[in-house]
């Protein structure tokens, strides 16, 4: 037990030595703050895409760096994951990219008002957030082209089977937003069943660098792939056949 004296002394000792390391903390978060949320890049346009996304009250059903509501999906990363074309096109038409499931709102956003939420979206995304959102782990047995990584064992039977080539993961990220393979997927593109006999591969490469310069004109918007992405992807493409 402790005396009543001895009991003073451990509570306004503890208050202390927690308060300063509160502030300690504080103080080292401030210092950091400016470089860690790279402030040279408020722009203009970005402070007014933070208007608009208050205003819209996108809170209302997203996350960004975890705050918000759990309706919708965090867009924390969106733009590093989607690309810039694709949320122009999805925010659009939101129930054209993914029809028949949970709501986002249309809104009628002119040119200026979407650069501004995606320079938004963009900055927020480069803020160093010390590797938060962590990798999600997806149930990937809804993506198609997937195995489930939780499904346990490959059971030998199984493994002698001819295996189903796993789907890149871009492919599952962004492609699936607009095309179909099996059945699932969005519907804005033609289905991808069977796409290796209708091109070879040189023509798929070339369409996946940039749509445009294949067909001009095309809704398919030139997405965010680097040289290697482009390679797996049109790998996988060749699979189905
Ligand atoms: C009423 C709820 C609601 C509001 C308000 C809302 N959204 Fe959404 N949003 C959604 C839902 C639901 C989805 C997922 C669509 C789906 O999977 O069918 C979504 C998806 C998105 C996506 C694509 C995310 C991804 O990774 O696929 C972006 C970008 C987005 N919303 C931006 C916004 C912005 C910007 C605002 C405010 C101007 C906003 N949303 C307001 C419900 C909402
Ligand atoms: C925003 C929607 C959207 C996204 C995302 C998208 N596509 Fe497309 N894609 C389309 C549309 C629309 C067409 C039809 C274009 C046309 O014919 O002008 C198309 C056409 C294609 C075609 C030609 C198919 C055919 O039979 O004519 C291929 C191959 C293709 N897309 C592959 C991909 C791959 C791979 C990805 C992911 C890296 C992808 N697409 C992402 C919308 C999209």
């Amino acid at each position: 037990m402790l005396s009543k004296s001895q009991a003073k002394v451990f509570f306004l000792g503890g208050t202390a030595l927690f308060s300063a390391i509160f502030l300690g903390l504080t103080i080292d978060t401030h210092r950091q703050m400016a470089e860690r949320t790279n402030e040279q890049n408020l722009t203009e346009s970005v402070i007014r895409g933070k208007k608009i996304w208050e205003d819209q009250n996108c809170m209302g059903c997203h996350t960004i760096l975890g705050e918000g509501a759990y309706y919708a999906p965090d867009l924390t990363k969106v733009v590093d994951k989607r690309g810039e074309e694709w949320i122009r096109i999805f925010m659009r038409d939101p129930q054209a990219m993914f029809p028949g499931e949970r709501k986002m709102v249309k809104y009628d956003f002119n040119d200026q008002e979407m650069d501004d939420i995606i320079a938004f979206l963009k900055w927020v995304g480069e803020i160093d957030t010390n590797g938060w959102p962590p990798e999600p782990n997806i149930k990937t047995d809804t993506i198609p082209g997937t195995r489930n990584v939780n499904a346990g064992p490959i059971l030998p039977e199984a493994a002698e089977q001819p295996a189903v080539a796993e789907a890149p993961a871009k492919f599952k990220s962004l492609c699936v937003a607009c095309h179909q393979v099996n059945g699932k997927g969005g519907n804005v593109g033609p289905s991808l069943d069977g796409v290796a006999n209708r091109f070879n591969r040189e023509y798929l490469v070339k369409w996946l660098r940039d749509p445009q310069a294949v067909k001009k004109g095309t809704t398919m918007p030139k997405l965010p792939l680097n040289d290697q992405e482009v390679e797996s992807i049109a790998d996988y493409l060749m699979t189905l056949k």
